[in-house]
């Protein structure tokens, strides 16, 4: 039987402008039109978990404000659990975004609300696996991976955004999934496997290199999210780390095929069939 993923995370109003390049410093320039989405690394994570079939918790904290209300919405539309939601006043995070015509951007978050997610009163009967990022408290990260280690459950970090990381948080760890800037601000990766993502070219997991889809790229925000999500599902399934990480890449391909950094209703469709199933 699969169980529940748990995602702690950060939850973020996306605010995008499609640029016909990226900006340089100091410099303006006239982009194209503004769309708001729904963002935010853990809960595109928990949203791509859910759209491949995995049943999913978000843990995280909006604010006060009409995004806050937006974003309780846009997981529950994804048949997100919310139960676990909390909510500070103050502004939900935000999160300012440059997508450039080649499909890649900028990202600059105001955290707000992330900031004030707590872990404490999780429960974690039938959880199998909690999947975490980095946009909200590290404390707060290392207390739920402490808790999900006594309760037996599998630990999985997405060390987005990159900082280095103390140690005994690391040996927390059981799957590190990392770009290679991210992997390079590591001091040491400690004793968890390691997935490696490579964008454009593909991931090697735990030493295997897989290769990229040949996708029509549109928007690269939330591919790597779209990868973690996918992968934990896969796991949660009962899969290898290998045949999950399958999935994720996929799933990262189908997520720069759409604009915003969510998967939506018919990724899982097109993952199954980049994969040939
Ligand atoms: O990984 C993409 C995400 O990073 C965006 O949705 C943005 O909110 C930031 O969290």
């Amino acid at each position: 039987m699969m169980g529940t993923v748990v995602v702690l995370g950060s939850i973020n109003a996306d605010l995008v402008v499609q640029s016909p390049r990226l900006p340089l410093p100091g410099e303006t320039l006239l982009g194209g039109p503004f769309v708001t989405y729904s963002g935010g690394k853990g809960a595109n994570q928990a949203v791509a978990a859910a759209r491949m079939g995995a049943d999913v918790r978000m843990v995280g904290c909006v604010g006060g404000d009409p995004f806050g209300v937006e974003l309780i919405a846009g997981l529950v539309d994804a048949g997100v659990d919310v139960g676990s939601m909390q909510r500070a006043e103050g502004s939900s995070g935000v999160a300012i975004i440059t997508v450039d015509g080649r499909g890649e951007n900028t990202i600059v978050v105001a955290p707000g609300a992330n900031a004030h997610v707590r872990a404490d009163g999780l429960s974690w009967a039938g959880v199998a696996i909690v999947l975490a990022q980095l946009e909200v408290p590290i404390d707060v990260v290392r207390d739920a991976f402490e808790q999900a280690r006594a309760h037996g459950v599998t630990t999985v970090l997405n060390a987005a955004p990159a900082t280095d990381l103390d140690p005994s948080l690391l040996a927390l760890v059981d799957v590190l999934i990392v770009n290679q800037h991210e992997l390079s601000v590591l001091a040491t990766p400690g004793p968890a496997k390691i997935v490696l993502t490579l964008g454009g070219d593909g991931l090697v997991v735990d030493g295997a290199p897989i290769a990229a889809h040949q996708v029509s790229v549109l928007d690269t925000t939330g591919a790597g999210d779209a990868c973690c999500g996918a992968l934990v599902a896969a796991l949660a399934g009962g899969a290898s780390l290998y045949e999950a990480a399958r999935l994720g890449n996929a799933a990262g391909a189908v997520a720069c095929t759409v604009r915003g950094a969510r998967l939506d209703g018919a990724a899982r469709t097109h993952v199954e069939a980049l994969l040939g199933g």
